[in-house]
């Protein structure tokens, strides 16, 4: 394996910027991390590293521990352009050097678990959890606006995403944003997940003009290269109760990058949101 000169590791949090995590883990594939939140989350976790390449920020790791039975390592991404040259392994050594606590655990996608296993992780049994999406994207102040206006004649949210109490329509843009933007995620679009997001009845006018179904987008998703790609300028509107359309923009970072302006129509039946409609127009280039 190449090692690389010139990477500065780092166990503080000191000159990290929100931006920079952002960029981090948008470049690397890992979502739903963004904004002043994933800095804090850094700041608030008892073990960090950090791999910086010159002033860039190309690596990170953190845990959280009892620092005395339990801990629990997250938010494990390394620059794409960086992958592959030891960097990931000595952020995971660095953070594991200071776990001195019998369990260590962690969540891993099925294609990352063999850079797990060297470390001596493996599956886990009785493993429960409970997550609750309002609060992955709920609690911090956005550094570039996330959730648009809800455009609800009742209830309407405000317009500057302000800290407030949250109000039904509130989270009902945190929600749908965040089934959203599963659809970015790579390892997402190779599951099983889409079938449960998709309705039966689902149909998609795609950008080249092609309609799609949901089994042909599971199809054309699982055979096609994962690219990083980033949605910005979220916006709402029910449509009728239990029916909403969410619009909003996503910037695919090709070369050269392509913009598109989304939108999709979701219906929720039995409590569970499925996306029913979906079209994309491409945008001219800025
Ligand atoms: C997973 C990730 C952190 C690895 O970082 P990296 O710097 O590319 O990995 P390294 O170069 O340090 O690899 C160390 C070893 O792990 C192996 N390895 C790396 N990625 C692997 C993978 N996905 N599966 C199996 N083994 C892997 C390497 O082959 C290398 O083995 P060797 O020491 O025998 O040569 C990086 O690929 C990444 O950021 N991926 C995208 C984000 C992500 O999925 N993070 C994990 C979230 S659970």
């Amino acid at each position: 394996m190449r090692q690389v000169s010139g990477i500065d590791y780092r166990v503080d949090c000191e000159g990290v910027t929100a931006k920079a995590l952002e960029e981090l883990f948008c470049c690397a594939g890992l979502e739903g991390r963004a904004g002043d939140k994933i800095l804090q989350a850094f700041k608030n976790s008892a073990v960090v590293r950090f791999a910086v390449a010159g002033d860039h920020l190309i690596g990170a790791c953190r845990a959280i521990t009892d620092g005395e039975y339990h801990a629990f390592v997250y938010d494990v991404a390394v620059d794409p352009e960086y992958q592959g040259r030891a960097i990931g392994k000595a952020l995971m050594a660095g953070v594991l050097s200071e776990l001195r606590v019998w369990r260590v655990m962690l969540v891993a996608d099925p294609h990352v678990q063999g850079f797990y296993r060297q470390f001596g992780f493996g599956p886990y049994e009785n493993v429960l959890a409970k997550c609750d999406r309002q609060w992955l994207f709920g609690s911090w102040a956005p550094s570039r606006p996330v959730t648009g206006v809800t455009r609800t004649a009742e209830n309407s949210s405000k317009p500057d995403g302000g800290s407030g109490p949250r109000t039904p329509q509130d989270a009902l843009v945190a929600e749908l944003k965040g089934l959203e933007e599963e659809f970015l995620v790579p390892a997402v679009r190779k599951s099983t997940r889409l079938a449960e997001l998709l309705d039966d009845e689902f149909i998609e006018f795609c950008s080249s003009g092609h309609i799609y179904t949901q089994s042909d987008l599971v199809a054309v998703l699982q055979a096609e290269s994962p690219v990083a790609q980033t949605a910005s300028n979220f916006e709402v509107t029910s449509l009728a109760p239990d029916v909403a359309l969410l619009t909003y923009t996503i910037r695919r970072h090709s070369d050269p990058s392509v913009q598109t302006l989304r939108s999709s129509v979701w219906r929720r039946t039995n409590g569970q949101w499925r996306m029913v409609f979906h079209q994309a127009t491409i945008t001219p280039t800025a």
